[in-house]
């Protein structure tokens, strides 16, 4: 399968797909052919490059509106003809365009227990609240914001000397081995999605 990863910040989901595909390029049954941006000078640009990958930059304020902005990202991940598009701490929503070339197959990452916590600020938001435990969900893109259908999930617990960032990192080392495992689940096996469940045969 052919798979487009969009980035906005470090990347280090992004390397962790790198570094599965890497590891055994024929049994993960995908391999990354582009990496795309909403914004310059981010290290998941950096990480592309030194992979020696394709990459593209598609800023809002380039755009007139942000339907066009759209539509120029659709188009600019489009040329790569991708399998699957994954979402990997990009920072963006997509619109309605990208949702009609791609929808169906744009995997998200997000660092709550969906439908928990949506949004920007997942990280922070679970901590404000006080839950006990958090995580990390991967799902399919829909036209909401984290709403689209679930593929898989994964449990944090929160400790009392926690701040953000030491919560998002802890979130993170399971949510860069949930994504690389669903991603290489969907590439290698397919799947179908039926209402708001996944299958994967
Ligand atoms: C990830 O936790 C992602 O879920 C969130 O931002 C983070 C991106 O991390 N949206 P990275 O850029 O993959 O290191």
């Amino acid at each position: 399968a052919r798979i487009v990863v969009l980035v906005s910040g470090s990347g280090t989901n992004l390397q962790a797909l790198l570094d599965a595909i890497a590891a055994d390029p024929e049994g993960y049954g995908a391999r990354i052919v582009a990496v795309g941006a909403d914004r310059d000078g981010i290290a998941g640009l950096d990480r592309a490059e030194r992979a020696g990958l394709p990459t593209f930059v598609c800023r809002v304020k380039d755009h007139a509106t942000r339907d066009e902005w759209d539509r120029a990202l659709a188009d600019a991940t489009a040329v790569y003809e991708p399998d699957l598009v994954v979402s990997a701490g990009f920072m963006k929503i997509v619109g309605k365009d990208f949702l009609a070339r791609f929808g169906g197959r744009i995997v998200n990452t997000h660092p709550a227990l969906l439908p928990s916590f949506p949004g920007a600020h997942g990280v922070r938001d679970a901590l404000a609240y006080g839950v006990k435990v958090t995580g990390c969900t991967v799902h399919f893109v829909d036209d909401g914001v984290d709403t689209g259908p679930i593929i898989a999930q994964g449990v944090v617990e929160v400790r009392d000397e926690d701040d953000e960032a030491a919560l998002h990192e802890r979130i993170k080392e399971v949510e860069r081995s949930l994504l690389v495992e669903v991603v290489g689940r969907l590439a290698r096996h397919g799947y179908r999605i039926e209402g708001r469940k996944v299958m994967i045969p």
